[in-house]
């Protein structure tokens, strides 16, 4: 993956990635009222994959990759508190108030992927939950605010460890942000931990994403039988959040927020 090509996009390009980012974001805001106790994850994934059919855009989660034996089943990804990434929609499995819950969306619109992510809270998290969730949040701004023009992929991975384990968190190892586009996949991979100064160049044009993935206990995952399902080892709660953003020539365009959600 790090041998490939990174891809720098051309502004025409750029406003596709845009479209694509918008309706992935507007798809979050839509399930967002739905995520209530007493829905199950396949009806946030049916709702999610109507609403997608209905701008004539396709879920690229569903079946990916593509010629695999086992590829992913559904829509979207919903990962329920210990699970960090990949969790499988499932009509038995019932929000309960205090779970969090993180819904990872896909559509591929016009020929290219928006790709972002938001944990929810249900109900009445415990205290320890809302911090966890507040503080993976602020990580993918503070990962965001560390591409600049000059510097280089390992500061976004710096940024993000420094505060997630200043708060007591870690920082999963094993899943990266990556470049985006025609491709759901593509080079570089983005880290979530690491050092300032190090890695790839950030170059205008760049699309990638970044979603960190921080634990309330020990940063080590394994992978559930359904070979998809992350899961922390020690089974504590874990967060995620996650956009798409392109390089500029001087700092960093978010490609997946929409206009009313800009941050203070
Ligand atoms: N959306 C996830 C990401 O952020 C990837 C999901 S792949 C799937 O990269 F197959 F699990 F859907
Ligand atoms: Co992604
Ligand atoms: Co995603």
């Amino acid at each position: 993956m790090d041998q490939e090509q990174i891809i720098l996009m051309s502004s025409r390009e750029i406003e596709k990635m845009r479209h694509a980012g918008q309706t992935a974001a507007q798809l979050l805001q839509y399930l967002e009222p739905m995520v209530q106790p007493g829905v199950t994850t396949l009806e946030l994934n049916d709702a999610a994959e109507a609403w997608t059919q209905a701008r004539g855009a396709r879920s690229a989660p569903l079946g990916y990759p593509d010629g695999s034996d086992n590829p992913f089943p559904k829509s979207i990804c919903t990962s329920v508190n210990e699970v960090v990434c990949h969790g499988i929609p499932n009509a038995k499995q019932v929000l309960q108030s205090g779970d969090i819950i993180n819904i990872d969306v896909t559509p591929l619109v016009d020929g290219y992927h928006g790709d972002t992510s938001r944990t929810f809270l249900v109900g009445e998290p415990s205290p320890l939950a809302e911090r966890l969730v507040k503080v993976t949040e602020e990580c993918l701004w503070r990962g965001i605010q560390a591409v600049k023009p000059g510097g280089r992929v390992g500061d976004i991975g710096a940024a993000i460890q420094a505060y997630a384990e200043a708060e007591g968190f870690s920082v999963v190892r094993d899943f990266v942000g990556h470049g985006v586009g025609r491709i759901f996949h593509a080079a570089p991979q983005i880290p979530h931990y690491g050092t300032r100064g190090k890695g790839k160049k950030f170059r205008p044009g760049m699309v990638f994403t970044i979603e960190p993935m921080i634990n309330e206990g020990s940063y080590e995952v394994e992978v559930l039988a359904d070979q998809w399902t992350a899961v922390t080892k020690d089974r504590k709660l874990s967060a995620q959040f996650e956009h798409t953003i392109v390089v500029t020539t001087d700092g960093v365009d978010v490609l997946t927020l929409l206009p009313e959600l800009v941050p203070a």
